[in-house]
């Protein structure tokens, strides 16, 4: 049985969806709206990770919204051994990556890599399967390596292996995150499979959630940059720009209650954030202005200022600064 409260589901980010910002994330809705998360991708190499790290990837349970691990590696036993260690933690199922592009995560044949042989994506489910009793499995694929030919056979052998729900990022490795998307290769998914599945790839704003379940057939949806962009998405929610800083600054704040971090770290972490804000919350000589800020407690100062709906204070950064254009998310995942 799957565990999700609701259709739309945030989607694991690398770098971002930590368990403080997924603690802030997840408060800000009821589990009618946000339906479930995961946690970043947590490497498995030789051996089970141990449940210390499981546990610190997971972080504490901060309310009622589901959240699964995402385990990531090729080594079938050590796989199977770590998804029995999840089970004594309050994760409520066990997601696979087979979908990470990166550099390194490819060189070690992992994440996007298992998907040039179906065969290997239906023995590492099968393997996680194998070590739990309780807990669903799930699986996260692209729609493919270099081109979306082998969809069906990947979506079946995911099935094949036990996974309780496939979720089909629409875009192939080598597409990367290119912004046009074939929402049509969820609907060829959901065509082969008898499993749930769920999609994911270029939702923009909250009515895409049902307009992606109606044209492809899908039970989910999983929500990546989007709700970066905008907290709000899921449940369609028209937040002030008041209320998008105080988010951040919410999220400063849990972060320096939880880990003894440097300020620079916070303030990085805040950097990353306001480069995926939506337009409507910030003009872009002012998002540029704020990425190149050196100061935390400069940046800290603005997004308070922000958050108290108190614009005048806040240190002008257009005035200071010289304006660069355009500046989005770095994508390296
Ligand atoms: C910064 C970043 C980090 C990511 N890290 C992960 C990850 O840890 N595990 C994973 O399965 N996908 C990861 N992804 C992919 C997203 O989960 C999602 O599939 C992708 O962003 C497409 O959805 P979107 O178009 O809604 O953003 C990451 C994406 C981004 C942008």
């Amino acid at each position: 049985m799957l565990p999700f409260t609701a259709t739309a589901l945030l989607a694991p980010m690398e770098g971002v969806t930590d368990p403080s910002f997924r603690s802030v994330m997840l408060g800000l809705h009821t589990p009618q709206t946000l339906g479930g998360s995961t946690t970043e991708f947590v490497r498995v190499v030789q051996h089970a990770v141990p449940l210390h790290k499981l546990a610190s990837e997971l972080g504490p349970c901060t309310g009622p919204i589901p959240v699964g691990i995402q385990l990531m590696g090729n080594n079938a036993e050590a796989l199977r051994a770590t998804a029995a260690l999840v089970e004594s933690t309050w994760a409520a199922l066990v997601d696979l990556n087979f979908g990470c592009p990166a550099k390194g995560t490819l060189h070690g044949c992992a994440g996007a890599a298992v998907l040039r042989d179906p065969r290997e994506v239906e023995r590492l489910v099968a393997a996680t399967v194998a070590g739990v009793q309780r807990l669903p499995v799930t699986a996260k694929i692209r729609a493919g390596w270099d081109s979306a030919n082998q969809l069906e056979v990947l979506a079946r052998a995911a099935e094949q292996g036990g996974a309780a729900m496939l979720t089909v990022h629409c875009r192939t490795r080598a597409e990367g995150y290119c912004e046009e998307v074939d929402w049509s290769r969820i609907a060829r998914a959901v065509a082969a499979v008898r499993i749930p599945v769920c999609g994911n790839g270029g939702v923009l704003c909250h009515a895409d959630i049902e307009r992606m379940q109606r044209e492809t057939g899908c039970k989910h949806v999983m929500i990546g940059r989007a709700a970066l962009a905008d907290p709000w998405i899921f449940s369609g929610y028209a937040a002030s720009v008041s209320e998008v800083f105080a988010f951040i600054q919410r999220y400063v704040s849990v972060m320096r209650e939880r880990a003894p971090q440097a300020e620079r770290y916070f303030a990085g972490r805040v950097k990353q954030l306001v480069s995926y804000l939506h337009p409507r919350f910030l003009n872009e000589m002012t998002r540029a202005a704020l990425l190149r800020e050196a100061d935390p407690s400069a940046l800290h100062a603005w997004i308070e200022a922000q958050a108290a709906g108190d614009s005048a204070k806040a240190p002008s950064f257009e005035a200071k600064r010289s304006a660069v254009p355009g500046v989005g998310g770095v994508l390296d995942h």
